[in-house]
């Protein structure tokens, strides 16, 4: 296949932020943005995860967009995809993902050998090749070294991540995380589900700042609204 066909296959990922900074939608993602700035008071906040109970509720949507709009706002944002097992960041973008995160461990790359440039205030790290066992990859020093040295180079990091109800991969990237996002999308996630996941990842230690609900109906409160909730 060419490669412009599989851009074309790909278009549904590029972000609305970007395409149409003044809607509606982007505005929501600006509140977003902006409510993680005021959960930042009394501990710095600059690695953000977002996760969610089951599959397809919007993590990578919003993912891509929140980092959109973090680097409209002037801060050096990079976005990492940290499912390494369904991943999907570089559909929005555009961009192949050949050279990623696993690259960069794997074949211990520099920073500027493996991230992806989208603007003067927007990277990205695709996952890169997949991995036989990621969940130990995820766990590697590693891996939490390379986070402390992006730390250093990037005013926020925004990390997309698999659903935490599937595999351990979300619960081990919110130890080394200031802050988790749990993305709720409306009326299908369980209640009960849901409840569990935020106690075990409590549990577990993890910083838990807000959520975010997607497909929420137009009657309801406008289209994709998002409802944020500080300290889930
Ligand atoms: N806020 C939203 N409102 C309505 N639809 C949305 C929203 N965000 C994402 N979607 C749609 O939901 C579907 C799943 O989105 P996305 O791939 O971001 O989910 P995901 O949680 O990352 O899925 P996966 O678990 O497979 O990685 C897509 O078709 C996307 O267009
Ligand atoms: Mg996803």
């Amino acid at each position: 296949m060419n490669l412009k066909k599989k851009v074309d296959q790909l278009g549904s990922y590029i972000p609305i932020s970007s395409k149409e900074p003044h809607s509606i939608i982007t505005e929501q993602y600006r509140k977003l943005r902006t409510n993680i700035e005021l959960s930042n008071f009394n501990k710095e906040i600059k690695t953000i995860a977002l996760t969610s109970t089951m599959a397809m509720e919007g993590k990578t949507v919003t993912s891509i967009n929140l980092a959109t709009v973090y680097a409209q706002s002037g801060m050096k944002t990079l976005l990492i995809d940290m499912d390494l097992r369904k991943p999907k960041i570089h559909r929005g973008f555009k961009k192949i993902n050949q050279i990623g995160l696993s690259e960069m461990i794997t074949h211990k790359l520099e920073i500027d050998q493996a991230v992806q440039t989208i603007d003067p205030y927007l990277d990205i790290l695709t996952s890169g090749t997949k991995l036989p066992y990621p969940a130990e990859f995820l766990m590697s020093d590693a891996l939490k070294a390379l986070m402390q040295d992006l730390r250093h180079k990037y005013d926020r990091i925004i990390i997309d991540t698999p659903p935490m109800t599937a595999v351990a991969d979300a619960s081990i990237i919110s130890s080394f995380v200031d802050g988790m996002i749990i993305v709720i999308a409306a009326r299908e996630a369980k209640t009960d589900v849901a409840e569990r996941v935020i106690s075990d990842l409590k549990q577990n230690g993890a910083n838990i700042i807000g959520s975010v609900m997607t497909r929420v109906q137009k009657r309801e409160h406008g289209y994709m609204n998002y409802y944020y909730s500080y300290k889930a």
